[in-house]
């Protein structure tokens, strides 16, 4: 792929996110919004019409088909991630797949698998990495700023109204808060600590059998510690906080799209602001659009291997609430 050729994009399931995502994607020059895809026919010739898409589907496999597809973005609810990647994998298409890109371990190792052999590039849809906010906590951790992190605070919890049927709750549709928004605080962990030696968690469960809240505590072997929280039946800050030797550097909330960072060193307070583009997706494109001009398999920001460590702490983190789907 050459830089002044315009990437094909599909989008499967078309629901809340896709428009989000999709109004974003019409913006960037490079990009191409070519087909989507929905199980219902009406509801794609509407999504198609105000994105301006010209081939739209009610089959996936039989868009999948088409050889004009670069890259499948894919905004299902989270149970049906790894069989949508699957196929667009096996269908030769790059992927970019919401979070959490799939159920469990074993799934995720075999889509890397599968993305290896044919030498695709496959990214889960952590935007949050992407954004200008973020980029600028990296670049303050660079420099001696905040020292030592010994703590990570981060929260996303938000009041969603109960309806078992909704994905959110559904426990069919892969529902509860730990997969839904914990993810966040937990790729934060990863991305600022790495690995934890100890995971400890404990839940509220909903009636449709979904952990209403989550609250995880992670300890490393440097003695440094994340206190994460996630909910689905309350809201909070919804912050990020790195607590270190010297200081404190803080995602303001909302942080999974943050415009403002606070930074209090040397008891000196400081406030970035960060204005998004369009919805915020537009960092998170560019960065694919990037990773498949270079013809790289992953990005090099948010690596498989990350997603890898997410999968397997969410995987434990689910034992220890009795969590099974
Ligand atoms: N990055 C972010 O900030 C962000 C924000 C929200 C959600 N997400 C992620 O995006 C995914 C979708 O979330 P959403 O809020 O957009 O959900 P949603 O509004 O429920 O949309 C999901 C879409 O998937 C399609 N779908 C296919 N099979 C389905 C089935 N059996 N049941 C229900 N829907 C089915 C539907 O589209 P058709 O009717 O067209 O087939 C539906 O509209 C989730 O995995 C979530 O984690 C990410």
């Amino acid at each position: 792929m050459t830089s002044n050729q315009k990437i094909n994009w599909a989008i499967v399931g078309l629901g809340r996110i896709a428009r989000i995502f999709a109004s974003d994607l019409i913006k960037v020059p490079q990009a191409n919004l070519y087909a989507v895809a929905s199980r219902s026919f009406e509801k794609a010739i509407h999504f198609s019409k105000a994105f301006d898409v010209n081939h739209h589907f009610t089959q996936y496999e039989e868009m999948l088909q088409d050889p004009n597809i670069d890259i499948v973005y894919i905004s299902s609810p989270h149970v049906l991630h790894f069989e949508q990647s699957l196929l667009a994998l096996q269908h030769g298409k790059a992927v970019l797949c919401e979070k959490p890109i799939t159920m469990d371990v074993n799934q995720l190792e075999i889509l890397i698998d599968l993305a290896k052999k044919k030498n695709l590039f496959l990214m889960e849809g952590l935007w949050t990495r992407f954004l200008p906010s973020f980029e600028y906590i990296l670049d303050k951790l660079s420099s001696p700023g905040i020292g030592k992190i010994n703590l990570l605070k981060s929260d996303f919890c938000f009041k969603a109204t109960y309806n078992p049927a909704d994905r959110l709750f559904d426990k069919k549709l892969g529902g509860g808060s730990l997969m839904d928004v914990g993810i966040y605080p937990i790729f934060m962990s990863i991305l600022f600590l790495g690995i934890p030696v100890k995971v400890s968690a404990s839940s509220i469960m909903l009636p449709t059998g979904v952990d209403a809240s989550c609250t995880i505590s992670f300890e490393y072997s440097d003695g440094s510690q994340a206190i994460l929280e996630s909910s689905i039946v309350y809201d909070t800050p919804t912050e990020m906080m790195l607590i270190g030797s010297d200081g404190r550097l803080v995602l303001n909330g909302p942080f999974y799209k943050s415009e403002k960072v606070t930074s209090y060193i040397d008891y000196q307070l400081e406030e970035k602001i960060f204005p998004l583009e369009g919805n915020g997706f537009l960092y998170e494109i560019n960065e694919v659009h990037q990773c498949l001009e270079q013809q790289l398999m992953e990005s090099q920001k948010l690596p498989l291997s990350l997603s890898l460590i997410a999968q397997n702490l969410m995987q434990e983190i689910r034992t220890q609430i009795n969590l099974s789907y």
